[in-house]
């Protein structure tokens, strides 16, 4: 490797979304910040959030009531101090982004800003743009990171592994950096920083059906995993009950917020049935709803159930969810006239690298935030809204850590040299796009939203096949974004079918055919690198 392949900076994130991009900005008066995105800067889940952002913002809401709610979705696995420390910076997190400019909707007539509902929550406290939140909130981010002169935005960057040095002081390996593939110019290039930050975004791409950009493969979950860190809960994933279906429609998400004001989930014949699976009916938990519709779409031998809001007045329903309205009318259906043809997909990784509150993980000048971390807030199913709330926070706190411990880290000595020497171009591609639908579908046949002990099984024989392919593949063949995102993908799919069974009961996101019943006892599933016998930790309550 040459000197021109090699650029520094202070501190490196590897993901330009909602969690990359605040931290950036939150540390970019003090420090040189480098942010690289593997496709554009709005490639990832941010940029296609819909509902919104939940926040204790109304003097009829407490901190208290957000705390009890998101505990009792997680199912008895969410980390209360955690829950604790978000939700108490809820408000300042959305008053930092309406002060950088964030258009979040007014209700009518009124400064005030409206609130919507989602599952699970007993109040109005989702603060939202219409039900473009994602777009909203991205928009502003970029426009402020653009223009600040400390902050350089880098795309079509793959970030492929972390390097790792020993400290100087105590001789522990610590991260300075990562190889980056720049699809621009199809050569590996190294990046060296006194912290790292993994905002790569969730795992979802796993599965064949998902709500996600193609981004999400997991990558930043993979990266740490191979560095030495370990990971949490990542049997949780969770599936979002309302996708369209639509045979030429990819993965467009029907918003919660649609059930949070009052459309009903009705079977093809038309016969309303989430008041006979939960007391919230709709509003229930998305565990409870997508399992549900699952349940009887297995039942009717049907390929989807309705969601009807069309009894809400037609000047409503445009105004709050134009955007499913022009999308859906893209496909022929009229939402104010009809109902939408429904699935479950796959939505969120309430699992990830394990991190404190302060976004630190196992590796020193390592941190992850956003959906890549586990940080014990969403424990067993995650409630909806509060994925962009954690973003904001962990980002924010990691910032503060990390402008602390900056002027005392030293810089990264040269980094190893990138080596290619033994490997050819690919002329098998093919070897990749197959093992890469096949990944997807195993994963969604046998560990989706209801597994069996045989099942997992099943899935374990297969990746561990795929894997010796793949790392035969790697190592000697150049690498691509393909190839990449497939060991990431890999490798992710196993931490998923390893945590599952180490499983044995059901709960939340969870739902085993041959352990129906909850344990008493509520523990996190931690898997350690390297260490085979991996281990269950019972959580601080
Ligand atoms: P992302 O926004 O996913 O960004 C990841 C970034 O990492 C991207 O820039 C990507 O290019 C980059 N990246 C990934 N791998 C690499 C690599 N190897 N090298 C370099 N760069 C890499 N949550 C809510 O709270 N409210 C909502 O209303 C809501 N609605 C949603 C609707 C949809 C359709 C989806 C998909 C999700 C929704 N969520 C919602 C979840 C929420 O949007 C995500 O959890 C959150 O945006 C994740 O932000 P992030 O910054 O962690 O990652
Ligand atoms: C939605 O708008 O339904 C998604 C909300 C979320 O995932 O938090």
């Amino acid at each position: 490797m040459t000197q021109t392949d090699i650029h520094n900076c202070d501190v490196l994130v590897i993901g330009s979304g909602a969690a990359g991009l605040t931290l950036a900005l939150s540390l970019a008066n003090a420090a040189r910040v480098t942010v690289l995105s593997k496709g554009t800067l709005t490639s990832g889940s941010t940029w296609h959030a819909q509902g919104g952002i939940a926040a204790v913002l109304d003097t009829e809401d407490s901190i208290e009531s957000h705390v009890a709610d998101t505990l009792a979705a997680g199912g008895g696995l969410c980390h209360p101090d955690v829950v604790e420390f978000t939700v108490k910076n809820s408000k300042a997190a959305i008053d930092w982004l309406v002060d950088l400019g964030v258009d979040f909707t007014r209700s009518e007539g009124s400064e005030e800003f409206h609130l919507t509902r989602e599952g699970g929550h007993s109040h109005r406290r989702i603060i939202h743009s219409a039900d473009a939140t994602g777009k909203a909130v991205h928009t502003t981010l970029l426009e402020k990171a653009q223009s600040n002169p400390n902050i350089t935005l880098l795309e079509h960057m793959i970030a492929l592994d972390l390097i790792r040095q020993p400290d100087p002081q105590s001789r522990k390996l610590r991260c300075v950096g990562a190889y980056v593939f720049n699809r621009n110019l199809d050569k590996v290039e190294c990046f060296t920083a006194k912290a790292v930050i993994l905002a790569t975004g969730g795992a979802s791409k796993v599965y064949l059906y998902s709500s996600n950009p193609d981004s999400a493969s997991g990558d930043g979950i993979a990266m740490a995993w191979r560095a030495g860190c370990r990971v949490a809960n990542m049997e949780f994933n969770q599936f979002h009950p309302t996708c369209l279906y639509h045979p030429s429609a990819k993965s467009f998400l029907i918003t919660e917020a649609l059930r949070g004001e009052g459309a009903i989930l009705k079977l093809p014949g038309g016969e309303r049935f989430m008041p006979k699976f939960h007391e919230l009916a709709e509003l229930a938990p998305r565990d409870v709803v997508a399992r549900a519709i699952d349940h009887e779409m297995k039942r009717l031998g049907s390929q989807f159930v309705h969601l009807d809001i069309s009894h809400k007045p037609k000047e409503f329903i445009i105004q709050h969810f134009p955007t499913v309205y022009e999308n859906c009318l893209k496909y022929g259906i009229d939402i104010c006239t009809q109902p939408i043809p429904v699935v479950p997909a796959a939505h969120y990784t309430c699992g990830g690298v394990v991190v404190n509150t302060n976004g630190e993980t196992d590796l020193k000048n390592l941190y992850a935030i956003g959906e890549t971390s586990f940080t014990g807030l969403h424990g067993a199913n995650r409630m909806a809204s509060n994925s962009l709330l954690e973003c904001i926070v962990f980002a924010q706190s990691a910032a503060q850590t990390i402008l602390t411990t900056l002027p005392d880290t030293a810089p990264p000595a040269a980094p190893k040299s990138w080596d290619e020497s033994r490997v050819t171009d690919s002329d098998e591609d093919v070897v990749i796009s197959h093992n890469w639908d096949e990944l997807r579908r195993f994963m969604w046949d046998y560990v989706g939203i209801v597994r069996t002990h045989k099942r997992l099984e099943r899935a374990k024989h297969r990746i561990e096949l795929l894997q010796q392919e793949i790392h035969e593949y790697y190592s000697n063949y150049k690498v691509s974004s393909d190839l990449i995102e497939l060991r990431n993908l890999a490798m992710v799919a196993e931490l998923i079918i390893r945590s599952a069974m180490q499983r044995k009961e059901s709960r939340g996101l969870h739902y085993s055919l041959d352990y129906p019943d909850t344990s008493n006892l509520a523990i996190d599933t931690i898997l350690v690198p390297g260490n085979f016998a991996d281990q269950n930790i019972v959580v601080s309550h």
